[in-house]
This record gives structure tokens, C-alpha cells and sequence, in this order.
């Protein structure tokens, strides 16, 4: 039998104890200073623990509105060309709503409609401010025809008919105007007929819009629901066509004569 050498069978057994966590054998008073450091470190490193690595804080509960907003669906992919055009779709919305307050109807809102389709908008202005014609907003009109009644006349015979440089205004207008460029007559003989219902409703139109209320507008404003009305009952029948050269202020009177009447009537 081969003889252990018994510093090697000493060093084995404190191998031993080392790893199984025992305290070492009572003889081995030579031990390495592993075997005496494992026991002290222990207590040292538990201590240290709490120092260097706090326990981690116990993970906040995730608010509901949080959670929520995870949970949503991401937006789709084709909402941002919707969402660019929104401010157009907003100025066309805003576009039709523009024209809602003014609401015409009856006269009025045929005028509208024949200021356009008659080319009167096109000489005129939109909004009556003047192009080729002169100027029929703020007043402009009521000042060349102090009443409706000329203002139809001139309507309906037009520039060729008054003779350049002849005046076209009313009588009584405080600026009087010769005639210097073309307006087209409006007279049923012409290139662009218009009934009786038609001009006084296009003339109705230009003396009550553009700004020209409280220049006049407001006294043939109150003939209009008037005229609507003996209009539709049939009271107050119109020309289906009139001669242009020949229409006078006369004419046009006995046309709404029952409706000056009865705003009469109703003024007292
Ligand atoms: C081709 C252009 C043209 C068209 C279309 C036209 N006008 Fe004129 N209008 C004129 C001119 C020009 C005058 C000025 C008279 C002149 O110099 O012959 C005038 C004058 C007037 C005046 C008198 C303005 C003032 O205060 O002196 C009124 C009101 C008027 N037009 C209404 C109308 C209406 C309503 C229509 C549509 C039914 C119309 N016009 C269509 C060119 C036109």
C-alpha cells in the first residue's frame, strides 16, 4: 500500500468541509486562510446586501387609462390623407352655409338666379361693385332710379334704345347719367327676353341686395312679399311679354298697382 503523505490527506478533508459548509476539522490549526475567511465573509455580504441593491420596489399597478390607451387599436393607415383633407371639405361646408341666412325666395331668389343667368353679374359684379357697367351696390342704384318702376324701364329698353348720350336715369335723380357704353335690353322683342315677372324680380333683386337697404332698398323690400303673395293668389297677373321700346313707368305701375294698394292699405 502506497502511504498518503499526511499533509495531502489533511488538505483533502478541509476541501471537504470547505464545500460542504462544515466547520472545519478541530486539528486543522493550519488551515488556509480560505477555510477561516468563508464563515466571516458570509455575515458581511448578507449585511452589505440591503446597501448596495435595495430590494426593487414592488411594480406600480398600471392606471385604467393607461391600459386603455395600450389597448386601442393603432390608427389606420389611410387617416392621415382623410384628415388632410378636412379643412377642404370644412371651406365647402362653410361655402354652403354662406348663403343660407340670406334664404331668398319667390321674387327675390329668381332675381338671384337671372343676376347670373341674364349676364348682369358679368357686367355688374357678383356682388354688384361694377365692371363693365357701373356700380349698382351701396346706394349706386337707388341714386340713377329713384324708383322701381324706372328701374324696370331702363331694364327693359337697354342702352341701343335710350340713344348714346341720351339720359337714362330717373328724372328726379340727383346724378344724372347719359348713355355711354352696351347694355343689351331686356325687353321680350329682344336677344334676351325676359318675362314681367322676370325683370321686376331681377330689378327687386338689385335694389334690395348689395348693400343697398337704407338707400332705398328697405321701402322696395316691403313691396316684396306683397308682390309674392297677390302673385301666387292670381290677384296680380303679369305679362307673359312687353315691348321693350314701348314699356313706360306707367306700364310697370299698372303691373303691381293691387300690390302698392294694399302696402298701402296695410301702412294706414
Ligand atoms: C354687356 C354688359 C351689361 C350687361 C349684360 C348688363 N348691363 Fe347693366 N349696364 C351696363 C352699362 C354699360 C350700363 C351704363 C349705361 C351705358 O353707359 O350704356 C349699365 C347700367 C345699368 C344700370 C344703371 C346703373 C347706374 O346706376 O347707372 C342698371 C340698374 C343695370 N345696368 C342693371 C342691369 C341688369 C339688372 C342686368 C341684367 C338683367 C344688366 N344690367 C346687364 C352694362 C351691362
Amino acid at each position: 500500500m502506497t502511504e498518503i503523505p499526511e499533509h495531502l490527506l489533511k488538505r483533502s478533508k478541509e476541501r471537504k468541509a470547505a464545500l460542504s459548509g462544515e466547520a472545519p476539522p478541530a486539528d486543522a490549526s493550519d488551515a488556509g486562510t480560505a477555510v477561516e475567511a468563508a464563515p466571516a465573509a458570509a455575515p458581511v455580504a448578507a449585511a452589505a446586501v440591503p446597501d448596495v441593491a435595495p430590494e426593487p420596489e414592488p411594480e406600480a399597478p398600471i392606471a385604467p387609462y393607461v391600459q386603455q390607451a395600450n389597448d386601442r387599436k393603432k390608427m389606420p393607415f389611410w387617416i392621415v390623407p382623410v384628415l388632410l383633407t378636412l379643412p377642404f371639405w370644412a371651406m365647402m361646408y362653410v361655402g354652403t352655409l354662406e348663403r343660407v341666412p340670406q334664404g331668398l325666395t319667390g321674387l327675390l331668389g329668381h332675381g338671384e338666379e337671372l343676376y347670373v343667368e341674364s349676364g348682369c353679374s358679368g357686367c355688374h359684379g357678383g356682388e354688384g361693385g361694377g365692371g363693365i357697367g357701373p356700380a349698382l351696390a351701396d346706394g349706386e342704384v337707388h341714386i340713377s332710379f329713384t324708383s322701381l318702376e324706372d328701374n324696370v324701364v331702363w331694364i327693359a329698353r337697354g342702352s341701343a334704345i335710350v340713344g348714346t348720350g341720351n339720359n337714362y336715369t330717373s328724372a328726379d335723380s340727383e346724378r344724372p347719367r347719359a348713355v355711354a357704353g352696351q347694355m343689351p335690353g331686356f325687353g321680350s322683342e329682344g336677344a334676351n327676353s325676359l318675362t314681367a315677372e322676370e325683370i321686376l324680380s331681377v330689378a327687386l333683386y338689385v335694389r334690395t341686395q348689395f348693400h343697398n337697404d337704407e338707400f332705398g332698398g328697405e321701402r322696395d323690400l316691403e313691396l316684396v312679399p306683397v308682390l309674392n303673395e297677390l302673385i301666387e293668389t292670381g290677384e296680380i297677373e303679369l305679362p307673359e311679354s312687353f315691348e321693350g321700346a314701348s314699356l313706360t313707368a306707367d306700364d310697370v305701375a299698372s303691373w303691381i298697382a293691387p300690390a302698392r294698394e294694399a302696402l298701402a292699405a296695410l301702412e294706414g
